[in-house]
């Protein structure tokens, strides 16, 4: 079948399940939204936030791009996260990262892949950072993982220095910010590190409010 269709066809009969269990489920969903969480995850299509977490929809306010980074001038991001902490007021925001990350990889070669190179770049500054323990491990698997572990705690970090949070932790006390990584092999969520409003910052990064 044509595979556009097929995703039309499977849409109708996703929507109907929904429709014999509860007749208002889409006027009650459409009215407003409310979601708990930020999401900043990884575009890979193999890490879909709602369903590794047997989330609704209405429960997570998404942001996915190539390896779950957080650009201090990604103007797209910024505007998700600026929404998603005062507007939406989430409590929480998770940066999830996953093992075998194809941008992650691509940080630790040297092959140039076009465009992408000057987004994966960032992540080459975080290799850079933690080089001894990365190169410290046993295979190139086992490199990229440790990158992709540091590079969930740097995009946390980041989060953390950002403006918008620091003036959500000052005026209310929250969001706490979760780094977590996923593994491709197991299905499973692993947490790395949370911060919030007691957080330490160096005091270059610290605003004033
Ligand atoms: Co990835």
């Amino acid at each position: 079948m044509d595979r556009i269709k097929h995703l039309l066809l499977e849409n109708k009969a996703w929507a109907q399940s929904h429709l014999d269990l509860n007749p208002n489920y889409f006027k009650d969903m459409a009215r407003d939204q409310n979601p708990e969480y930020l999401w900043i995850g990884c575009s890979d299509s193999r890490v879909p936030e709602s369903e590794i977490t047997n989330s609704r929809p209405g429960e997570i306010f998404v942001h996915r791009n190539i390896a779950n980074l957080v650009v201090h001038t990604d103007t797209n991001f910024l505007s998700v996260l600026s929404y998603a902490v005062h507007s939406l007021k989430v409590p929480h925001v998770i940066v999830c990262g996953h093992y075998n990350c194809g941008g992650v990889r691509a940080a630790l070669a040297q092959n140039s892949f076009g465009l992408i190179d000057n987004w994966v770049r960032n992540i080459k500054d975080t290799y850079f950072t933690h080089k001894f323990e990365i190169d410290g491990a046993k295979s190139e698997n086992e490199r990229v993982n440790k990158l992709v572990e540091f590079n969930v705690m740097e995009q946390v970090k980041n989060l953390a220095h950002t403006s918008i949070i620091q003036r959500a932790w000052h005026e209310r006390q929250a969001p706490h910010i979760h780094g977590w990584v996923y593994d491709l092999n197991q299905g499973l969520l692993k947490e790395l590190v949370t911060m919030g409003p007691e957080s330490k910052l160096d005091s270059v990064y610290k605003y004033d409010f």
